[in-house]
């Protein structure tokens, strides 16, 4: 008779880079897919961000940039609950009280912390510590069931129920327990340049951003990587090959094909085949994307109003949990 409560979802992404394939393919696509489904929570994690230096001017034209992609990626404000982290302060004040709940050593043990202190080594500030314990407390506020992530923010997930199940073996059933959701197709698109590394912001070449233009897109994939034994064949060999495996996975996913299919279609065709067949595959699925978010690029009073009620709605839900943290940790309540 009646609706099913939904499951609820959450993710965020941080606004520290322009958004590309791989988020596209990895994530964002995924998330748009899901709606009828579940109840969905996305933001962008603008707090997290300033863990590693900014530049204020950038940070701030990519937080309202990026929610224009989002949305030109199919995630419709109507039905996902799309805000800014920074816009609800409660993320922050639970940040702090978890903070209390949260072992120096469990921190220290963080892979992402380690390899973030070595990379940024006349930067290592608290904040760059404590950062799965805002991500913990981005994610207990809405109580959520799942939270998809990337594989290298496992670990994050796997702390946040470790401090929920601390919290609430003292206080009682506070926090709901999140899975984490590692996606599978898709889900790791690696660089064209580089194809034993995950496709990223820090290497322009081989990485295709979404709002490239079609001639960029064409000349990076061009340019792609193959293998080294210049067998000159569309065949799946992630081992050896693990350039044509990325460009097989980037075509399958963009065009619904199998492998073998993709193999059957390039079979006797080669490389100088393939890789324009993936690049106009590719401008023609970011096409839409691309021209959708430029005309939302330029209606700011919209995307203000998408953030302001996105602000409302996860406000809404996450004072509900603060209230309820800081009636049980002991402050007093008027
Ligand atoms: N740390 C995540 C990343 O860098 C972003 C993030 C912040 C997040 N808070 C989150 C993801 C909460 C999921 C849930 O990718």
């Amino acid at each position: 008779m009646e609706e099913l409560q939904k499951k609820r979802m959450l993710s965020g992404i941080q606004p520290s880079g322009d958004l590309h394939l791989g988020n596209y393919l990895g994530a964002i696509k995924n998330w748009a897919d899901r709606v009828n489904d579940y109840e969905c929570f996305y933001f962008m994690a603008d707090l997290h961000t300033i863990t590693v230096r900014q530049d204020p001017a950038e940070l701030r034209k990519r937080s309202i940039n990026q929610l224009a992609q989002y949305i030109a990626c199919g995630l419709d404000p109507e039905q996902n609950v799309l805000f800014l982290q920074s816009h609800v302060p409660a993320h922050s004040q639970l940040a702090w009280v978890l903070n209390c709940y949260t072992m120096f050593g469990e921190l220290s043990r963080m892979t992402q912390f380690k390899d973030k202190s070595a990379k940024y080594e006349n930067n290592i500030n608290a904040g760059l510590f404590t950062y799965p314990v805002l991500m913990a407390a981005d994610i207990l506020l809405y109580q959520p069931d799942y939270v998809p992530v990337g594989e290298d923010q496992k670990q994050h997930v796997e702390i946040c129920r470790d401090i929920a199940q601390r919290f609430n073996s003292i206080y009682g059933d506070v926090f709901k327990i999140p899975e984490p959701l590692i996606a599978k197709t898709g889900a790791r698109i690696y660089g064209l340049s580089t194809p034993g590394d995950k496709m990223s912001k820090s290497v322009p070449d081989g990485c295709v951003f979404l709002m490239d233009s079609p001639d960029d897109i064409r000349r990076k994939f061009k340019r792609a990587v193959t293998d080294s034994d210049r067998e000159n064949c569309v065949r799946y060999d992630k081992e050896n090959k693990p350039g044509v495996a990325n460009l097989m996975n980037i075509y399958a996913t963009l065009t619904g094909k199998t492998i073998p299919e993709i193999e059957a279609e390039f079979a006797g065709q080669g490389y100088g085949v393939f890789k324009p067949a993936v690049g106009e595959a590719v401008v023609e699925a970011l096409r839409p994307i691309r021209e959708e978010a430029e005309r939302l690029m330029k209606d700011k009073a919209y995307l203000n109003e998408v953030y302001l009620k996105g602000a409302e709605k996860a406000s809404y839900v996450a004072n509900k949990t603060l209230r309820k943290v800081y009636k049980k940790v002991g402050f007093y309540q008027i």
